[in-house]
């Protein structure tokens, strides 16, 4: 039944979105530059043309055209909509949004991102992007950056599975390295605590409170079981468990991650969100204040002093969150892009020109 919500979700959402042109409730636009105090005349502002309808005249059926893409995909399996909102969010936390997580390797040296282990094999929805790609290379070659593709099909993602709205600048321009060994370097673990996390998206330029907002995209889609195990098994030399981890929801994760893990090669994968794993929903910090948060990442925001307020500022202002949740999308979207004439846009997501 599930299935079904969703499924009538999809299908209201998809009316909402093809008729109404998009009400943007966010408009992304820079501050104006401060007077200047000299009687010099100024030069105008160097304008970056990274912002909202790039694509408005040059491919105006850009943000179409990956909608209907990332429609297909989500309505076959929800999972590729977390799938694309994870890769998005991997690709601005290495060398910035510029579409490197979605390169191949090359043979002979260093494996691109996306051959770390950390992508490989659990991030998904590389076929999608590749599909948007292919369409558009038809009817607009050359012209709409990967990188784009994928920051605008992580925002279709939010939409068709959790309503939520938000305009995305266009502009970013597609990179020429992928690096495997920068992923480790870049991306938070699961075992860090409230503390690490927050230094970690410091580094990006993001707040303590957009750390804590975009961890609810953790409300939908799944984890494979050695991401948590250490909460089932050998917590540490006091406690067997974790005791931050609701016990009967330990009980069920140790069901579904038979230990030990290490005697298996096999990794299975549990929800994330253990009370509605395919919508995008603020029901992630509910679970995170009933002690059933699945990652040390997850339950620690709730168990920190330093995060424990807005965790539980989000179970109560559901719009609030979602608000501040497309905000920090764009923003996290927007971490040390390629602009203008930098980088290139690329003719295949797989391969540099
Ligand atoms: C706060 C630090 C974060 C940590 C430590 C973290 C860690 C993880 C881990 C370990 C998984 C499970 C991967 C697997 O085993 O398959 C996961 C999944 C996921 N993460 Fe995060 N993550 C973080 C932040 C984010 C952010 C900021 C986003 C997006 C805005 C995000 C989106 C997702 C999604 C959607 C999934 C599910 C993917 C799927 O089902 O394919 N995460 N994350
Ligand atoms: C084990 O973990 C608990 C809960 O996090 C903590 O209070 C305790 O100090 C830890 N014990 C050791 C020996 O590290």
């Amino acid at each position: 039944m599930n299935s079904l919500a969703l499924l009538s979700c999809l299908i209201l959402c998809f009316s909402v979105f093809t008729d109404a042109s998009y009400k943007y409730s966010y408009d992304y636009t820079s501050p104006p530059p401060p007077p200047k105090k000299s009687g010099y005349p100024s030069l105008p502002p160097k304008k970056s043309t990274f912002g909202i309808g790039f694509y408005s005249k040059s491919c105006p059926q850009a943000e179409g055209i990956i909608r209907k893409a990332v429609f297909k995909a989500v309505l076959m399996n929800p999972g590729f909509a977390a799938g694309i909102i994870r890769m998005h969010f991997h690709d601005c936390f290495i060398r910035g949004c510029d579409g490197s997580v979605l390169l191949d390797s090359v043979p002979g040296k260093e494996t691109a991102e996306k051959d770390s282990p950390i992508n490989n094999p659990s991030l998904r929805g590389f076929g999608v992007i590749d599909e948007a790609k292919a369409l558009l290379e038809k009817v607009c070659p050359h012209t709409v950056s990967c990188a784009d593709i994928l920051a605008y099909a992580a925002r279709d993602s939010a939409f068709f599975v959790g309503g939520i709205k938000y305009a995305v600048p266009g502009g970013r321009r597609d990179g020429r390295v992928s690096l495997s060994s920068e992923v480790i370097q870049n991306l938070p673990p699961p075992f860090f605590d409230a503390k690490q996390l927050e230094d970690n998206f410091k580094a990006k330029g993001l707040s303590l409170d957009e750390m804590v907002t975009l961890s609810g995209a953790h409300s939908i889609g799944v984890s494979h079981c050695s991401a948590f195990s250490n909460r089932l098994y050998g917590f540490n030399t006091t406690h067997p468990q974790d005791p931050s981890l609701d016990t009967r929801y330990a009980s069920f994760l140790k069901n579904k991650c038979p230990r030990p893990m290490s005697d298996t090669q096999d990794d299975p994968i549990v929800n994330l969100d253990v009370s509605s794993p395919i919508h995008l929903d603020n029901k992630y910090y509910l679970n995170l204040r009933n002690h059933k948060g699945l990652l040390t990442s997850d339950q620690t925001l709730y168990e920190s002093p330093l995060t424990s307020k807005l965790v539980l500022n989000n179970v109560k202002f559901r719009s609030t969150w979602t608000r501040k949740f497309a905000n920090a999308m764009v923003h996290m979207g927007s971490i040390e892009i390629l602009t203008d004439n930098k980088g290139e846009i690329r003719k295949n997501c797989h391969f540099i020109n």
